[in-house]
């Protein structure tokens, strides 16, 4: 299984900033090892212009960091599979955190564009995890497995590539707060289990990635820990220099 390197550019980057950021990328990774494979998550003006680089490498692809569970309509704002596919977009990120937080976005909602995106040919990474006040409540377990359960609930029959996990602890996007090993193992272990559950024999195949203020010089530590399938980057993925360090840790 090939760890699956994520950049999440979020709100950040001209289409001329992508195009540069992702030319920049490639040429410092250099040959992509056989078990490394890249995606980035640029935002929607952006998508041409990174996808012009991305589309003429091995092993990298490209994707939405939204999706809306219809394919045309009067829905002012959102963007449809059609459209992000269009773009060229192999891939499309659901139920990212700030998504739910900011813009109210429930594990429901996530659980519908997830469903749509995988039935209209995307692959999709689906975001969760736990805020501080969560954790010290003592409901991890229980937060993750309702996003999980909601978020997956009608999922049709794809490869188990086709879709991947992010595990990001609120508290720890953006923060520099990085979880500390033992607890991205506790969590990566509960996150496996449920996706035993609900996916049955696939789950042993589908990539879990940690989240979080990975950085250069913690990555090698966080990709090798058990249930660790990848990275999802933000901060430290917009820089060439430091995401080819993570791609290539
Ligand atoms: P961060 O963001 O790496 O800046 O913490 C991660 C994310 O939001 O996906």
């Amino acid at each position: 299984m090939k760890k699956l390197m994520a950049a999440n550019w979020k709100m950040f980057k001209t289409a001329q900033d992508a195009k540069e950021t992702a030319a920049e990328l490639v040429e410092l990774v250099g040959e992509l090892s056989e078990d490394r494979e890249v995606v980035v998550f640029p935002p929607f003006t952006a998508l041409h212009a990174a996808g012009e680089v991305f589309s003429q490498h091995e092993g990298y692809s490209f994707g939405g960091q939204n999706v809306c569970a219809a394919l045309e309509g009067a829905f002012t704002g959102e963007i449809s599979p059609l459209m992000l596919k269009d773009a060229g977009c192999t891939w499309v990120l659901t139920g990212h955190s700030e998504r739910r937080a900011l813009f109210g976005e429930t594990s429901e909602q996530v659980g519908e564009k997830t469903t749509f995106a995988l039935n209209n040919g995307l692959n999709v990474c689906i975001c969760i995890g736990e805020t501080l006040e969560e954790r010290e409540a003592g409901k991890l377990e229980a937060v993750i497995s309702e996003q999980l359960e909601k978020g997956l609930a009608t999922i049709p029959d794809v490869a188990p590539e086709c879709l991947a996990v992010a595990y990001e602890p609120v508290w720890a996007i953006g923060t520099g707060k990085v979880a500390g090993p033992e607890e991205i193992v506790e969590a990566h272990a509960i996150v496996r289990a449920k996706l035993l559950d609900i996916l049955k024999g696939k789950a042993n195949t589908t990539r879990v990635l940690y989240g979080g203020s990975v950085k250069p010089d913690n990555a090698t530590q966080i990709i090798a820990l058990d249930n660790v399938d990848g990275v999802l980057v933000g901060g430290a993925s917009l820089k060439a220099e430091s995401f080819s360090k993570i791609v290539t840790a």
